[in-house]
């Protein structure tokens, strides 16, 4: 794996590992740990970091953002595999959250979880980031985490299930249910750097871009890769039905499309001239991406 990238997953890990507490009710907090601290590519907190970088030094300004929205994701996927939303079993190769705490942990982890974060946000970002920035990015945060975001997604991903849905409604899902997970860390970092607006607009394109291609890489890997590689249950989604790019787009237009927005991503990046070989590293990561 590339250096650079593994550094910025143990530096990520590490941090976590030091916001979240063993606190007490224990079951709560060992739940809260085992999800947010298992081994997750921690691909979007590394984007925040990496976009502030183009603009910005000292990344001690964007570290309390980008574990938040780490802990964001942890508890998207605690909720997202409950018996009443996908029912998954396996999660980064381990027995998901509910498997291990029962439901009723585990819904209180997410939650717990989804409190905890921006207090993070709020808590732990130094005192050199002006006030006015850090309330752009709880809106921000709390925008993605909520109903005209995530939740936005997660509604019709489930409401769409065993039902033939149209293109637009597809790309509803996807647009909410995984490419707001990029646009935030990628806004996040530029707001945090000091990008000007057109620069945040300009990187905010960039990020929709990846956000759909990884969740098309998703819904492929879904019907290509084994257990054993993705760490979660293959072949889930035709059981439930899902609406996927592979089944509403088929399987070579599926493909078609990630590479073209891989294409156009790197473009975005090369055309404005940001220096960030890890940028291209990833966006391309995306495309090949095996797990
Ligand atoms: C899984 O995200 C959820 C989707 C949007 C498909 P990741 O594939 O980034 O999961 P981890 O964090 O590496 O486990
Ligand atoms: C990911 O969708 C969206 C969220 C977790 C919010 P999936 O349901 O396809 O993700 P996996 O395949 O379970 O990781
Ligand atoms: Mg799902
Ligand atoms: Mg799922
Ligand atoms: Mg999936």
């Amino acid at each position: 794996m590339n250096k650079k990238l593994q550094n910025y997953k143990e530096l990520i890990t590490k941090k976590l590992d030091e916001y979240i507490p063993k606190g007490y009710p224990k079951s709560i907090f060992e739940s809260m740990r085992y999800s947010v601290l298992s081994d997750g590519k921690r691909i979007r907190p590394i984007l925040a970091i990496e976009v502030f970088k183009l603009f910005s030094e000292n990344i001690e300004e964007i570290i309390p953002t980008a574990c938040a929205i780490e802990m964001l994701h942890a508890q998207s996927l605690i909720h997202d595999d409950l018996p009443c939303m996908d029912n998954d079993d396996f999660r980064r190769g381990k027995p998901t959250n509910h498997k291990i705490f029962g439901e009723a942990i585990a819904t209180l982890a997410g939650d717990a979880l989804l409190s905890f974060a921006p207090q993070i946000i709020i808590q732990k970002t130094p005192s050199s980031v002006p006030k006015d920035k850090i309330l752009r990015i709880l809106d921000e945060f709390l925008q993605t985490a909520g109903a005209y975001g995530i939740i936005a997604g997660q509604v019709v991903d489930i409401e769409s299930e065993g039902k033939e849905v149209d293109k637009a409604t597809l790309n509803f899902i996807h647009k909410h249910k995984t490419a707001d997970m990029f646009k935030l860390p990628v806004r996040a970092g530029a707001i945090l750097g000091g990008a000007t607006e057109e620069q945040i607009e300009e990187l905010t394109i960039f990020a929709k871009k990846i956000g759909l291609a990884f969740q098309i890489a998703d819904d492929i890997l879904d019907e290509t890769s084994t257990l054993e590689t993705l760490g979660k249950t293959p072949g889930k989604d035709k059981i439930a039905g899902k609406a996927t790019y592979p089944t509403i787009y088929g399987f070579n237009e599926a493909k078609k499309t990630l590479h073209s927005l891989i294409e156009q991503s790197c473009a975005i990046i090369e055309k404005s001239n940001y220096k960030s070989d890890l940028l291209i590293y990833i966006t391309k990561l995306i495309e090949t991406r095996i797990r």
